[in-house]
């Protein structure tokens, strides 16, 4: 074996064996650099014969290529480990199906109340509000329910604290939307087109009851408004609402402190097959109270009924959104049951259709 074989067996050896990309450089620089091995073998040339300096150069030359070319090639190889260790703990599956955010529902009270909203402003109705908190006085007394009133006790009122020593009658938790219409009345006047939606409170818990539920609120006053009106302004309300082409309403007379006549709405249905349908068949249900305005309440609001009249009537949003989407159970409505929810509610883009049901 020459030297030149050592040498080269040698290296290549020490080449293979380099752990990584610093042990690899300091082969190198022990073989090929300027103080390495191969190179002070290259320096003797000079001190040769020609003839010597032939053969022995020639071997050098290829023994360090050799060399060199084991450098190279380790060093891919090593870059190419690295690489490949990368991409398995950064690796990314793009054809994956992306995560999908969860997003709420509309809840269906927050629905219908905008598709009556809607459908009322077709009509010329703005949207009035008052507070939840209410005087006794806004609540009862302006609408003709005086203190010692019947009325009072079948409204189930919650009474908000005083402070010990604060003899002032108790404020409220208003339970109907109908002091909206005094409020409404004292900041506009007359003539006034509005409708007030919103919560309202009393102590009663049932399938059917639960303590806060919604209402919607409709009061029309101009000259000459009359039950008329009423009666054409609720039906279209009910044809557009229930999207049916047809609706039939049955006004009973009935009694409210505050209107006079006053007129409670059924709307004929359908129970046969254990499913509602709304506009046929031999039942009737019960969706509102109404009446035209006692001169009272108009006076209370400081409108004058020797020159205005008009309707009001007041509406269970609750029980139309179970009317029209097929709910069963009221108490549901506000468990904050995500199954329920996510059944029952709608989604962001689901704008009520109006226009459809209303003839024009
Ligand atoms: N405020 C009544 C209630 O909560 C509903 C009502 C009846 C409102 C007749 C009205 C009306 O405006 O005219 O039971």
């Amino acid at each position: 074996m020459t030297d030149t074989d050592t040498l080269r067996s040698t290296w290549l050896a020490r080449v293979a064996d380099a752990a990584d990309a610093p042990a690899l450089e300091e082969v190198r620089l022990a073989a090929l650099g300027k103080k390495g091995e191969i190179s002070g073998l290259m320096k003797e040339l000079g001190r040769m014969t020609p003839e010597e300096r032939q053969i022995r150069g020639a071997s050098l030359n290829r023994l360090r290529d050799e060399i060199d070319a084991a450098l190279r090639a380790r060093r891919t190889a090593m870059d190419d480990a690295a690489l490949d260790e990368r991409l398995k703990s950064e690796w990314l599956d793009v054809t994956l199906p992306g995560r999908p955010r969860p997003h709420g529902t509309i809840h269906p009270v927050s629905q219908v109340m905008e598709e009556v909203t809607a459908i009322f402003a077709d009509m010329g109705f703005a949207v009035a509000e008052g507070p939840q908190v209410e005087s006794d006085w806004f609540n009862f007394d302006a609408l003709n329910i005086p203190p010692e009133h019947p009325a009072r006790q079948e409204h189930d009122t919650f009474f908000m604290a005083r402070a010990t020593g604060d003899n002032r009658p108790p404020h409220v938790l208003r339970t109907h939307t109908s002091p909206v219409q005094i409020r409404a009345m004292q900041a506009q006047g007359a003539p006034i087109r509005v409708i007030a939606p919103g919560r309202v409170y009393r102590m009663d818990m049932d399938q059917t009851h639960t303590p806060m539920f919604h209402q919607v609120e409709g009061l029309a006053i101009g000259k000459d408004i009359s039950m008329a009106n009423l009666k054409w302004t609720l039906e279209e309300f009910c044809r557009a609402f229930f999207e049916v082409p047809s609706v039939e309403l049955r006004f009973r007379a009935s009694h409210f402190p505050f209107t006079e006549p006053s007129a409670e709405v059924d709307i004929r249905c359908d129970w046969s097959g254990g499913q509602l349908k709304i506009g046929e068949g031999e039942s009737w249900l019960e969706i509102l109270g109404s009446g035209m305005v006692h001169p009272k309440v108009l006076a209370a609001a400081g409108v004058d009924s020797a020159e205005w009249q008009g309707f009001a009537f007041g509406m269970g949003i609750d029980r139309i959104a179970m009317l029209k989407y097929g709910i069963p159970d009221l108490r549901a409505f506000f468990d904050g049951d995500l199954r329920w929810l996510r059944h029952y509610g709608f989604a962001a883009g689901d704008v009520p259709s109006v226009s459809g049901g209303l003839s024009r």
